[in-house]
């Protein structure tokens, strides 16, 4: 991105151009559908429709994050968790369990199109997610997971051609709230890709839990590009001398170049006993830690 002034200016005048009427967007608490709610603001007014779609796969304490930074619009908070739950109930594959989550949030996005009949949709998709969908890497939930059939005149997708690290420049010359501008990568499908294999409720309680702990130990200390924590499995472990047969937890900190490519960090090891000690204690079912060391290729951020 040349002139991130420029960018604005042209973003807003062509959101302008094309939608001519009501348009939806779902946020997600992430950098991208932050600054596309924004830009698409700025150019459409209360024309604009925000909503924010409670997938049951958020992280802790995201749903009354979004509601206070967004006060400024007319959010519409929507709790959707169990229309999720049952659309990946017994789907173990990645790549389907991509799909069932994209196709429940596009039909959820048109059943609230249709109450406030909304024409366009807009989407914070970025460049890197194209491309992994192109290759066939992985199914973006925005992109490769996006069903065929869709009821609205269009779709905008106003940072296609945006990195990461465009997004959050533009997100900062927006003069958005730093704690969205510069919020590390949270995937669409959310929890639900790190509770490995089939994404159940408890499955998804535990990782949150996992995932609130890894942030606070790590995000002020190391400022990694991303850091996160995926259920990956069952184990025997052992708690008040009982054996536990219960979730091993995997810790995955990381540093990245927009995430094509993506280095773990060297994180000394008395944080890491900190953070397994934190996991086996406050998360009841959680016996075990490891620590991914994977750089990226051969493995992918999210473990699917
Ligand atoms: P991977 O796991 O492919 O992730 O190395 C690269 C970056 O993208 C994020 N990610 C997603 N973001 N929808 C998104 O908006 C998705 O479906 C998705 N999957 C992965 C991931 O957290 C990392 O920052």
């Amino acid at each position: 991105m040349e002139n991130v002034q420029e960018f604005i200016v042209t973003a807003i005048e062509k959101i302008k151009a094309q939608i001519g009427g009501t348009a939806l967007i779902a946020l997600s608490g992430g950098v991208d559908s932050s600054v596309c709610a924004e830009l698409a603001h700025r150019a459409i007014g209360d024309r604009l429709y925000p909503l924010f779609i409670d997938t049951g796969f958020m992280r802790k304490g995201e749903p009354e994050q979004v509601q206070a930074s967004f006060s400024h619009m007319n959010l519409q908070m929507i709790d959707a968790g169990d229309r999720f739950f049952d659309a990946v109930k017994g789907i173990e594959d990645p790549e389907l369990k991509r799909k069932a989550i994209g196709e429940t949030f596009i039909r959820v996005f048109e059943e609230e199109a249709r109450k406030i009949n909304a024409d366009y949709l807009i989407q914070g998709t970025i460049y890197p997610d194209v491309l992994e969908s192109e290759k066939g890497i992985k199914s973006h939930h925005n992109v490769g997971g996006m069903p065929e059939k869709m009821e609205f005149k269009g779709v905008v997708e106003p940072l296609y051609y945006l990195y990461k690290d465009d997004v959050r420049e533009v997100g900062r010359a927006l003069s958005l709230p730093i704690a969205l501008s510069e919020r590390m990568p949270f995937p669409g499908p959310g929890l639900s890709v790190r509770a490995c294999g089939e994404a159940t409720r408890e499955k998804v309680i535990a990782v949150r839990a996992a995932n609130a702990i890894v942030e606070e130990e790590v995000m002020e200390t190391l400022k990694p590009w991303q850091a996160l924590a995926a259920v990956i499995g069952k184990g025997t472990g052992q708690k008040n001398g009982r054996r536990v047969y219960g979730w091993i937890i995997a810790v995955r900190i990381v540093n990245s170049d927009n995430a094509i490519t993506a280095e773990p960090l060297d994180v000394p090891y008395p944080l890491l006993r900190k953070i397994q000690e934190r996991i086996t204690t406050e998360i009841p079912d959680a016996v075990r830690v490891v620590y991914d060391v994977t750089p990226k290729p051969p493995g992918t951020i999210e473990f699917e």
